[in-house]
């Protein structure tokens, strides 16, 4: 039984059963305690907590997860055993206050047993040790005791939210393979924990207090891949036909045949290849921070697994096709977004292939070095500042050989770089703003990105001073005489992007900000780059994109206050982040959820009337005239941009902005609190991010 049939028996059987079949939500999870999806239920967790209202009383689908980075996380697991998964797909169905325990169990087993035809024989059953009620449904259905267990059998997706007693079903290969029972902590290969159905009943608080939740829930998963391997009789999930024919294209871009010795690799490129692609086509970008960086760090180890199979450079952009192949049919966004995800990869692969190289040998010349079998901490580091290994790549480097990494030795350094560039961001900003003879930059083409331009470079700064060349590796921070980048202000984050030098990326900018009129561009060189060099400045318009709908959303958020609570509401100060928005005001009182509700539709609903957004230049007595909102203390030239959105919106303001409000594609308010006496704060997602 091939991924496809299992997907569609499973939602036809819950779907005769009277449940609605959704499609899998994003990986990127409208919740701030998760880095990503890591279940089926993270979706729902609003409904299971009774805050959000249930669309179905019953409902099943298949969800794309990830565990890697936060509090589920395999990702060290990975490649040393045939069962882990950085992503995998969670098969399973929900009650909403409809049915409970003793209906989920009679339907697990009836799958399991009829529909996919596994031996009773071969299932084992365990219960929460307080859940006398499913130890007595188990026996009576199956006749089967089930051995009753404590933490395994208490299932919650963060530290805080809806929580409850599970019942796990555990597959047995067979007495020839060695393991013990489930809960012995000696599984081995043997018993494989195929399905888990969670009764949730309580909602836990940050300190830990349970409260019984208004309604019981039903909340099921079932890894797609474990079910796989059973149906195929294989005892390793990468042996199964997705992951074969992904081992296979990954022979076929790297030339080198899968042998006993190799395996390991080979399952970590296919694994860390869906997990990569899935992420990126969901929308996240590989960066220093967050589920950024997660997705970062395990695209590298993909790269070092390349790298130890003999591969140099472009790996996981060369298998993208092999990930559309296998499973772009159930989800179309792989082959939609295929242009976007290959080139984020491509632009992450050409950052790292020569940091790899470079690292590995600074590596290979400090092993001799070592005792204790024990790397020393300002090595992990310079290995992780100069050439981009994250610690954890390190260490999966050192695991092979029995060597290890001192962690703590590694993390000072790391509290010392930091405080090292507090003081440096500060102390930069001064440096710039010393550089009297430095021009203005003329960054007037910044309201139209993609111009293309050949700009001159005027000033590096690297650790601290003015150089006129640094070196491919360096972190600087570059003066040009023209830009497109937009550098903060106005509460708008900077551009990202690259700045091109004879076709090639010179310089990934990784962040654009403003020193006096210097437009400083910061990041990491690729090339060597002297002062009098010409680049041409290229900003990823994608993110662009983003922060500009958020920029106009920010706009339609004030108007939206002011139209349900008074007209009063006054813009406070605001953060403006791709897709992300954060605004304060004036208001003196928590709003309502009611409020919160009315602001948020209000927003949607001219979002979705999809109205012109029109940018114009005007003096600051017709911008009056006009109507124009302005910001409270903030100082106007002469000239001023009047941005308009449809008969709701008329604001100054210098920012990027989009063109018509339908591009903002929907808004979602996330958090409505005090930041002092008489100031809220609310946090607003947009775009795909809000979707
Ligand atoms: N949410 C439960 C799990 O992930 C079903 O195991």
């Amino acid at each position: 039984m091939t991924y496809d049939d299992i997907r569609k028996q499973f939602l036809d059987y819950f779907e005769s059963h009277g449940h609605k079949i959704v499609p899998s939500a994003s990986l990127i999870p409208n919740d701030p305690t998760l880095l990503f999806t890591v279940a089926g239920m993270v979706p729902w967790k609003g409904i299971l907590q009774g805050v959000e209202p249930a669309f179905a009383p019953r409902v099943a689908d298949v969800q794309k997860c990830i565990r890697a980075g936060g509090k589920h996380n395999d990702l060290d697991e990975v490649g040393y055993d045939g069962r882990h998964h950085t992503f995998f797909e969670m098969l399973g169905n929900w009650s909403f206050g409809d049915y409970f325990k003793e209906e989920a169990i009679s339907m697990s087993w009836e799958l399991l047993t009829r529909v996919f035809g596994l031996d009773p024989n071969r299932i084992v059953v365990t219960t929460h040790i307080s859940d006398d009620e499913a130890t007595a449904i188990w026996k009576k259905i199956t006749g089967k005791d089930a051995i009753r267990l404590d933490k395994d059998n208490w299932w919650s997706a963060g530290d805080t939210g809806p929580c409850g007693p599970c019942t796990e079903m555990h597959y047995d290969f067979g007495s020839d393979i060695p393991g013990d029972l489930p809960g012995s902590g000696n599984e081995g290969n043997r018993f494989v924990e195929i399905w888990n159905d969670v009764f949730m009943q309580y909602d836990r608080d940050a300190n830990g207090v349970l409260t019984p939740l208004p309604k019981q829930n039903v909340d099921t998963g079932a890894g797609l891949e474990r079910f796989a391997s059973i149906m195929q009789n294989k005892q390793d999930n990468y042996d199964t036909d997705l992951f074969m024919n992904l081992i296979h294209a990954i022979e076929s871009v790297t030339g080198v045949k899968k042998t006993d010795e190799n395996t390991p690799s080979f399952k970590v490129i296919a694994d860390h290849l869906r997990a990569v692609g899935f992420a990126i086509a969901d929308g996240v970008i590989p960066s220093n921070s967050d589920r950024g960086y997660v997705i970062r760090r395990i695209l590298r180890r993909a790269m070092r697994h390349g790298q130890m199979l003999g591969h140099r450079g472009a790996l996981l952009s060369e298998l993208y096709p092999a990930l559309i192949q296998e499973m772009g049919a159930t989800y179309p966004e792989l082959a939609h977004e295929q242009e976007h995800v290959t080139e984020i990869i491509r632009n992450e692969e050409n950052a790292f292939t020569d940091m790899l190289q470079n690292g590995m040998k600074l590596l290979d010349s400090e092993l001799p070095k070592i005792n204790n079998k024990t790397l020393p901490g300002d090595i992990a580091f310079k290995l992780f500042d100069t050439y981009g290994f994250p610690i954890d790549l390190t260490q999966m480097i050192l695991r092979d050989k029995g060597l290890d990494v001192d962690v703590a030795g590694f993390e000072k350094c790391m509290t010392e770089q930091k405080e090292r560039s507090r003081a440096d961001t500060k102390g930069t900003k001064v440096l710039w703003e010393s550089q009297e003879q430095l021009p203005a930059t003329d960054d007037s083409a910044k309201y139209m990105p993609d111009t293309e331009m050949q700009s001159k470079v005027l000033a590096i700064l690297r650790d601290g001073e003015f150089v006129t060349m640094a070196q491919p590796g360096d972190n600087v921070e570059v003066a040009l005489d023209k830009t497109v980048f937009y550098g903060t202000q106005g509460g708008q984050v900077g551009d990202m992007g690259e700045l091109h030098k004879d076709d090639a990326i010179a310089m990934t900018v990784s962040e654009t900000s403003r020193a006096n009129n210097i437009v400083v561009h910061k990041g990491t060189l690729n090339a060597p780059l002297s002062v009098g060099d010409i680049v041409k400045p290229v900003i990823n318009l994608n993110i662009r994109q983003q922060t500009a709908r958020a920029h106009t959303a920010t706009h339609l958020l004030q108007a939206a206050l002011r139209k349900v609570l008074n007209t009063d509401v006054e813009q406070r100060g605001s953060k403006v982040s791709p897709d992300s928005v954060r605004f304060d005001f004036s208001f003196g009182r928590a709003m309502t959820d009611e409020e919160k509700i009315a602001v948020e539709n209000l927003v949607n609903e001219w979002i979705n009337a999809d109205m012109p957004v029109t940018h114009e230049e005007m003096d600051i007595e017709s911008a009056r005239a006009r109507g124009a909102m302005a910001l409270f203390g903030e100082k106007y030239g002469d000239v001023v941009k009047v941005i308009t959105a449809g008969d709701v919106s008329c604001e100054l303001c210098g920012g990027t902005h989009i063109y018509h409000t339908g591009e903002i594609l929907k808004a979602k308010i996330n958090k409505e609190k005090s930041i002092s006496s008489g100031i809220r704060r609310i946090t607003m997602s947009v775009g795909t991010l809000a979707e």
